[in-house]
């Protein structure tokens, strides 16, 4: 088939390759010049493991093309999918303005039939709103389908997520586009949910907030493991087991951050509040998640004698979660902020992000080696889950600083082993 992809981020670039796998011939449509001349030429402007080299194998075989010619694409493809972002709005809805334009081209644009697929996370009742922008934009009426069909991929494992998902789910009501879709995904080892687009959208956002839910509910019980002196990795392990309750998104640490998890929460308890309701227990995970960072801050400073004013401490770790270069929402950022606002001199390290053009680089000096970071500081602060902190010699680092405190956002370390070289550790209730 050919499919039309709009949007380059993870979802959009991500999506178009997976199809190119399956034997698709896919367009890439973005109005930033330079992410299409990045791409075409065979780089990713973003980082994401493993999906360049899918990349310059699918540009080699001429199976993907990128442009900004959004009238031409559209004109050429019969199937298009929006990937466009929906980011935070006004009081945490999701903002539709990329999703309108793009639904106002296509209807402008459109020569014969096609399928609109929605891949972006819309809020329940995009797919209608779709529908009407579509419609007021033609200049003579040509029919259509519009569908709803989530993507579950997670940033820093996209590719593998999106060619071996857990489920599919298309959200239509016509027989016609149905069709079209399962055709598409006819090689995807996975069950397919068929439901309509309302449905879709919502299990979108149901599944996102369920998972931010476990990481909340995790986060709050380990302030009363800390509390009681348990450890509550034992803790996430024994209820894990239960096929019930199941092992993932069980580890405590910082809090949730990203572009998806903050931002689909607040839109769904939105979603609820414009309809008359209150999500009780989702309003409950975003304080928890909130406060997070908030209570490690209060346990670092505690540690450390109460008054921060004049110390010099490393973070490791920018990106919001490890395999990605994303920061946003990155709870280390939220740390960060936090030592700036004591008067910490703030040291910080990251193997992918690089804070050049942020206003961070203005008041946080950055290294390149995690030995260059550590040196002369008060303490070491482990904010993002990377594989390369978790194989650190501590042994080595110890001397380079000035007093062996090891703050682990993340758990990732073992208590008894640094203890054993002689530094004062404290994780998340990791007793
Ligand atoms: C999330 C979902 O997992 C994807 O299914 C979804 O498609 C995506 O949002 C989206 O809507 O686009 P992502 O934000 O990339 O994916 O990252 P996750 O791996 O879900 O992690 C989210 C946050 O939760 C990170 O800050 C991570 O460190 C934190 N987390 C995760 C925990 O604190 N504990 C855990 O046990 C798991």
């Amino acid at each position: 088939m050919k499919i039309l992809v709009i949007g380059t981020g993870y979802v959009g670039t991500t999506t178009s390759l997976i199809f190119c796998e399956k034997g698709h011939q896919v367009t890439g449509l973005d109005l930033d010049d330079r992410k299409i001349q990045a791409l075409t030429s065979g780089k990713l402007h973003f980082y994401e493991p493993g999906l360049e080299e899918l990349l310059t194998k699918h540009i080699t075989n001429r199976n993907i093309s990128f442009t900004t010619d959004t009238e031409t694409a559209i004109k050429e493809n019969d199937v298009i999918f929006i990937c466009v972002g929906t980011p935070m709005g006004k009081e945490g809805s999701a903002d539709l303005t990329f999703v309108k334009n793009v639904a106002e081209s296509i209807g402008r644009y459109m020569n014969r039939y096609k399928v609109v697929v929605t891949k972006s996370t819309v809020p329940v009742g995009t797919a209608e709103k779709v529908t009407n922008w579509i419609i007021k934009n033609q200049p003579t009426p040509i029919s259509f389908d519009v569908v709803s069909n989530p993507e579950f991929l997670r940033e820093g494992s996209a590719l593998y997520d999106a060619l071996y998902p857990d489920r599919i789910v298309i959200g239509t009501t016509s027989e016609k586009a149905r069709t079209i879709m399962e055709e598409l995904y006819k090689d995807f080892q996975c069950p397919v949910v068929q439901t309509n687009p309302k449905a879709s959208e919502m299990i979108k956002y149901a599944a996102n907030s369920f998972l931010a839910m476990k990481i909340s509910y995790i986060n709050e019980l380990a302030r009363l493991c800390d509390e009681l002196g348990i450890n509550v990795n034992d803790v996430s392990k024994g209820i894990g087991l239960d096929h019930r309750i199941g092992p993932l998104f069980l580890r405590a640490g910082m809090g949730y951050g990203g572009s998806c998890f903050p931002k689909d929460v607040n839109a769904l308890l939105q979603t609820a509040k414009e309809n008359g309701h209150l999500l009780s227990i989702l309003d409950s995970v975003v304080k928890v998640n909130a406060s997070q960072p908030l209570y490690f801050m209060q346990k670092i400073k505690q540690a450390l004698g109460g008054d921060l004013q004049g110390k010099t401490i490393a973070v490791l770790g920018l990106s919001f979660k490890a395999n990605t270069d994303d920061t946003r929402e990155s709870p280390s950022l939220i740390i960060i902020e936090k030592l700036l606002d004591d008067q910490v001199t703030v040291r910080a390290h990251d193997p992918v992000v690089h804070l050049d053009n942020s206003p961070l680089s203005k008041v946080v000096q950055q290294f390149e080696t995690v030995e260059e970071t550590v040196s002369g500081t008060d303490a070491v602060i482990l904010c993002t889950d990377w594989d390369d902190y978790k194989s650190l010699n501590w042994g080595e680092l110890k001397p380079l600083m000035k007093q062996p405190y090891i703050f682990d956002g993340r758990n990732m370390l073992d208590k008894r082993k640094v203890e054993s070289l002689g530094f004062h550790y404290i994780g998340i209730a990791n007793h």
